[in-house]
């Protein structure tokens, strides 16, 4: 990570998310795809291209731009945010037809491994003048025949109240409202957090250009992003989201799902308190 530039704008974020995906996910997941369905599948994405290019009448001019932007997106390093914006959604859908258990959500551009170890009861890493409304997140950890998981890990990463992640933001510290929480006995876990603001997709570069020209709006609701892992079972990686939120019903990555929303109580004494149980099914297999 310490090659990585930081910065909130679109260059910064956009080149730090590609960084980030090529030293993890990228090399980690490449498929093995034969070449038979890489001809059905990229056949069928150009039919789409070509579909609309007749559907709309595209001209040169709108085929040059595109071809314009396309570059954009790549050299500002605005893949990874553009995929998982508009893309990955689909991709957690098709793949949640087959999960039992807790709902998935998309992983976004923002996750980091290997952050810090934290027992069961825990107050995620944060500025001591981290600002935002305090959080508790608790719940347990079960298999989906309910038994519960001891030693679980509940990886979780979060913006903070400006909407800004750690790791992609240069006046962020290292490890900023991230962490690995592992499960007691009983599968339970209780994170001492802040309530993360929505986050804007940066409006600087290409993918915010986009955005604008077509005249949507650039935000996600504000969420926590997990992924929940327990020997023996198959991972989930999903986002909590918050009762009322902003922008709930319009996220610009589609990714919100009923059941992924809290509503934290409040005791009036500025305690709030969110809980959330995880399922996870067996590892196919095992
Ligand atoms: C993006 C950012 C997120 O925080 C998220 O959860 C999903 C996508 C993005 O900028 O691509
Ligand atoms: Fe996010």
């Amino acid at each position: 990570m310490s090659t990585i530039e930081s910065s909130p704008t679109a260059a910064g974020a956009g080149a730090n998310a590609s960084e980030n995906f090529k030293a993890t996910a990228g090399t980690r997941d490449v498929a093995d795809t034969p070449p038979e369905r890489v001809a059905a599948i990229v056949t069928s994405v150009l039919k789409g291209v070509h579909d609309a290019i007749a559907a709309h009448d595209v001209s040169y001019p709108e085929f040059q731009a595109a071809k314009a932007w396309l570059m954009a997106v790549g050299e500002g390093g605005e893949w990874p945010l553009f995929m998982d914006v508009f893309v990955e959604h689909a991709v957690e859908a098709q793949v949640a037809t087959s999960q039992r258990g807790t709902k998935g959500s998309i992983l976004g551009p923002y996750y980091l491994p290997d952050q810090v170890r934290l027992s069961a009861t825990c107050r995620l890493p944060r500025r001591d003048d981290e600002q935002g409304l305090p959080l508790v997140l608790a719940g347990q950890v079960r298999d989906i025949d309910g038994t519960p998981l001891a030693g679980a890990e509940v990886d979780l990463w979060q913006a903070d109240a400006d909407g800004y992640y750690s790791g992609f933001a240069p006046h962020l510290p290292e490890g900023n409202l991230r962490g690995v929480i592992v499960t007691d006995d009983e599968g339970r876990y209780e994170i001492d957090t802040i309530q993360p603001a929505p986050y804007q997709i940066p409006t600087d570069g290409p993918t915010g250009q986009l955005i604008e020209a077509a005249g949507w709006h650039p935000w996600r609701p504000a969420h926590l992003h997990i992924q929940v892992r327990a020997a023996g079972h198959r991972p989930v990686t999903t986002q909590l989201y918050f009762a009322g939120g902003e922008w709930l019903d319009s996220d610009v990555a589609e990714a919100t799902k009923p059941e992924l929303i809290i509503d934290p109580t409040d005791d009036g004494n500025g305690n709030r308190r969110g809980v959330y149980d995880f399922e996870l099914e067996p590892q196919p297999g095992s």
